[in-house]
């Protein structure tokens, strides 16, 4: 039957929307929507749309429309879903849908997902904790009774998780990611330099010359901003050994996070994933150091999994084959 119907995953992400069919990526979109205020109606949305982003008159919106990987506007994400899963599957045929959720979200959030999925035009729809999808999609041995973990350092939630046996066995999510150490960076930059600056430049530092950890060369970037007493343009120069200290707390949240785990972990399972180590994936994990960081703070070795970015939507397609065996440990809606 095929073209008939589809089997998509989806990854509905805080920064980016993933659509994953099979093991191919076929949508990777930023979570961004410009609306016309007017009448409400949709101008673009994903790439384009996050090119509108300050750069717009009033006659304009854009939207983010989650935070800290839940739904935060349920109609546009459900616009966003619908025009995303036609360009897929076009008009006619429903697909059938897997779709992640942060793990420990509120029964009300996670039937919204559900909802603006099938609004959005899918003929069926499961829901799946985002630390299981990322573990299917990065080929951890979760069906067996030997312990897994696995790290997902999004753009706005942070989860830890250690599996068995298609589960959750123990796991915590912190409503805080990537946005939240460019954050940490606005800050510092403002306290130490008196200048301020956007977060999308603390972003850019943070990818360029940001680490976890101090490193052996030291990386240097000018970026522009404003002067906090006088208003005025001010360029500022920031450096890896800055960006690490503007980043001691967040990434100490997270080590705290990953070691209150760890500590409701069974100690059986705990000695696997020393064995085997913890995985780390999401845009997050792409910071410089960041398995050092965790494998020394925590003594279990952690690593940078192959495909950071697209496990999670990987993993939702890979989900949906595997309905059965994992029915029983999907989140109820
Ligand atoms: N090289 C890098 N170093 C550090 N952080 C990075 C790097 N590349 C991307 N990121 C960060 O990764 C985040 C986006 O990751 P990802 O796409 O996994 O998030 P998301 O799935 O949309 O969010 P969430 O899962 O929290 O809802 C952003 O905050 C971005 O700044
Ligand atoms: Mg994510």
């Amino acid at each position: 039957m095929a073209g008939f119907s589809k089997d998509l995953g989806i990854d509905l992400g805080t920064v980016y929307t993933r659509i994953a069919e099979g093991n191919r990526i076929i949508v990777e979109e930023p979570t961004v929507v410009a609306i016309d205020v007017a009448d409400q109606k949709i101008v673009e949305v994903g790439r384009q749309a996050r090119d509108m982003e300050g750069r717009v008159p009033d006659s304009i919106e854009v939207a983010r429309p989650l935070n800290n990987g839940v739904i935060a506007d349920y109609e546009i994400t459900e616009s966003l879903l619908r025009i995303l899963i036609q360009r897929v599957s076009g008009r006619i045929f429903k697909p059938n849908v897997m779709i992640s959720v942060p793990y420990g979200v509120t029964s009300v959030e996670s039937r919204a997902v559900h909802e603006a999925v099938l609004q959005a035009g899918a003929r069926d729809a499961y829901l799946i904790q985002q630390p299981l999808a990322a573990a299917l999609g990065v080929d951890l041995p979760i069906n067996s009774p030997s312990g897994s973990m696995v790290i997902c350092l999004g753009g706005g939630a942070t989860q830890a998780a250690v599996l068995a046996m298609y589960g959750i066995v123990s796991a915590e999510t912190m409503r805080s990611g990537g946005k939240s150490l460019d954050e940490y960076i606005v800050t510092y930059v403002r306290r130490k330099y008196g200048v301020i600056i956007s977060p999308i430049t603390a972003e850019l530092l943070k990818i360029k010359i940001g680490a976890a950890v101090p490193q052996d060369t030291e990386q240097g970037m000018e970026v522009q901003g404003q002067d906090q007493v006088s208003g005025l343009p001010r360029p500022v120069t920031l450096t890896t050994g800055e960006i690490v200290e503007a980043l001691q707390e967040p990434l100490r949240q997270l080590t705290e996070t990953c070691r209150r785990v760890l500590e409701k972990t069974p100690p059986e399972l705990v000695s696997d994933i020393i064995d085997r180590g913890m995985a780390l994936t999401g845009g997050g994990a792409l910071l410089r150091g960041i398995d050092k960081l965790l494998t020394k703070t925590l003594g279990i070795p952690a690593y940078l999994v192959d495909n950071p970015l697209t496990c999670v939507a990987e993993g939702t397609a890979r989900g949906l084959a595997m309905y059965p065996a994992l029915r029983r440990n999907l989140p109820p809606v």
